[in-house]
């Protein structure tokens, strides 16, 4: 799990971007687009409402990090809406790529690897347990 000094960078630089970007989020998905233009489909024309949503999301597993037990619900009924959204589990390391770029890419010349590596860390465990409950959804539907 992530250490408490690699919760703090995350939680620092989080911050840190949304002050340089407050575009932050329309830049992720204009990553997003560029590195895999088949998934723009699956999202509607105007991202706006999407990207508000994300934002929330996100704001809620950055600030939960030193109490990842409490994300788990809300992360497995997320994962479960992705099913219906047609999401794939290899489109997870795409969306965490485009996320850690736009990060960087706000945050400018203070990102370091540790940086990197912190943000990995979380969205690697964000993603396991979006998929984890999308896994739950399909075995329930399949019953
Ligand atoms: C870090 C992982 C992810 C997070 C935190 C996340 C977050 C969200 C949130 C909060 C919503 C809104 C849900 C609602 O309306 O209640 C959403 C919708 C959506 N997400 Fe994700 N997502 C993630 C990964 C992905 C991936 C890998 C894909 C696949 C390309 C994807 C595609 C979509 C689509 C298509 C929608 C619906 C958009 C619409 O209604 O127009 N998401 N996501």
């Amino acid at each position: 799990m992530l250490t408490p000094a690699q919760v703090n960078l995350i939680q620092i630089s989080f911050e840190e971007a949304l002050s340089a970007r407050d575009d932050l989020v329309t830049d992720f998905y204009k990553t997003l687009f560029e590195k895999a233009p088949s998934v723009r489909g699956m999202f509607s024309e105007d991202m706006s409402g999407q990207s508000k949503k994300l934002a929330s999301m996100l704001q809620l597993a950055v600030r939960n990090l030193n109490d990842p037990a409490a994300l788990v619900g809300p992360l497995h009924t997320l994962g479960a809406k992705h099913v219906a959204y047609g999401t794939q589990p290899a489109h997870y390391s795409v969306v965490g790529e485009a996320l850690v770029e736009s990060l960087k890419n706000a945050v400018g010349p203070t990102w370091t690897a540790e940086h990197s590596e912190a943000w990995n860390k979380a969205l690697s465990f964000v993603s396991q347990t979006m998929l984890a409950g999308a896994t739950k959804a399909t075995s329930v539907e399949a019953v």
